[in-house]
């Protein structure tokens, strides 16, 4: 990282050097799921919270375990609260998942690029999430409903595997309420007692309101979920570069140095994990890359 860019980091962030984890303290966790949990953090030393874009991540450590890239899934408005939504699935979010009010953990970040909220404004809004990519998305969110007179029709779709790896169940509901949002629902496996949609989340957009010619689509999840809502989408109407993706590498450093997170030309960590998807079609087609 050059020192210009270091300089910028510190502006934003207020910290002085991005590969020095900040220390964060548990005040909440929420079981999401039977392997998926919410940590609300708030900063261990008395500095100010972590202010971040929607789409941005925190490189995240557990002490004597390692460190994970882990996306901000909280409210941008609320910078003072740090939440993070955390599915275990080896040594390092395994450990964070353990971790019980009071745990400290450690935060480098925010990094990366993020959705295009206020680029959106004017427009529709959708956002089409599987799995754990609904954590990315849920700031987007945050930020479109206290902006709500800024944009025209705001439509999510979510899918996910079964009810039971649903996130967010509580605020899923509360969002249905709402009159000026579509939130839209299904699972790839229903169970006794699911009255909802089945089927994978492609299957919802054909129904979902919104003006193709005036939208900004925002998608996250497994890649090859990504792979066809972009068809999808497309077959809709919607243009390449009104379609916005987040990525995930393995990452080592979140800063550009390493090349671990390498994608095609770029680095998912620094260039991404956010991108349009016309700037990173002809790569995106190529599974090895
Ligand atoms: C930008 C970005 C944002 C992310 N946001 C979230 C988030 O909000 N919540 C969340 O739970 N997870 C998120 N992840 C994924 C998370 O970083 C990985 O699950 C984590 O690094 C796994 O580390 P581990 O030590 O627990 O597992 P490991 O013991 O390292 O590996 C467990 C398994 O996961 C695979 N794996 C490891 N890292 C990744 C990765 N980055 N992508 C895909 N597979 C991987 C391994 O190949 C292995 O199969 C994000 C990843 C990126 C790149
Ligand atoms: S993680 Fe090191 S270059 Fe991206």
């Amino acid at each position: 990282m050059t020192a210009f860019a270091l300089e910028g980091y510190a502006r934003v962030t207020g910290a002085s050097n991005p590969m020095v984890p900040r220390p964060f303290r548990v005040q909440r966790v929420r079981k999401e799921t039977y392997d998926t949990f919410t940590l609300e953090l708030e900063s261990a030393n008395g500095a100010d919270g972590c202010p971040f874009a929607p789409g941005q991540f925190n490189m995240v450590s557990v002490f004597g375990m390692g460190e994970a890239p882990i996306s901000i899934s909280g409210d941008p408005t609320k910078p003072q609260t740090l939440v993070h939504t955390v599915r275990s699935v080896g040594v390092v979010t395994q450990a964070i998942c353990k971790l019980k009010r009071a745990g400290v953990l450690g935060v480098r970040g925010p990094f990366g690029s993020h959705w295009p909220v206020e680029e959106a404004a004017g427009n529709d809004v959708v956002m089409v999430a599987g799995g754990i990519g609904l954590a990315p998305l849920r700031p987007v969110l945050y930020y479109l409903l206290s902006n709500r007179e800024k944009y025209g029709r705001i439509v999510l779709l979510y899918g996910a595997r079964t009810p039971q790896d649903l996130l967010y169940k509580p605020e899923l509901e509360k969002w249905r309420g709402h009159f000026d949002l579509e939130v839209d629902i299904t699972v790839d496996t229903a169970e006794p007692g699911w009255r909802g949609n089945v089927g994978v989340v492609t299957t919802l957009i054909p129904g979902a309101q919104f003006d193709p010619a005036q939208t900004a689509a925002m998608v996250c999840g497994p890649e090859v979920m990504m792979r066809f809502t972009l068809r999808e989408l497309e077959v809709r109407g919607v243009a390449p570069e009104n379609i916005f993706i987040s990525m995930e590498r393995n990452m080592k450093c979140a800063v550009g140095f390493c090349g671990h997170c390498q994608f095609g030309p770029t680095f998912v960590c620094k260039d991404g994990p956010v991108f349009r998807y016309d700037q990173v079609q002809a790569f995106f087609a190529k599974r090895e890359i």
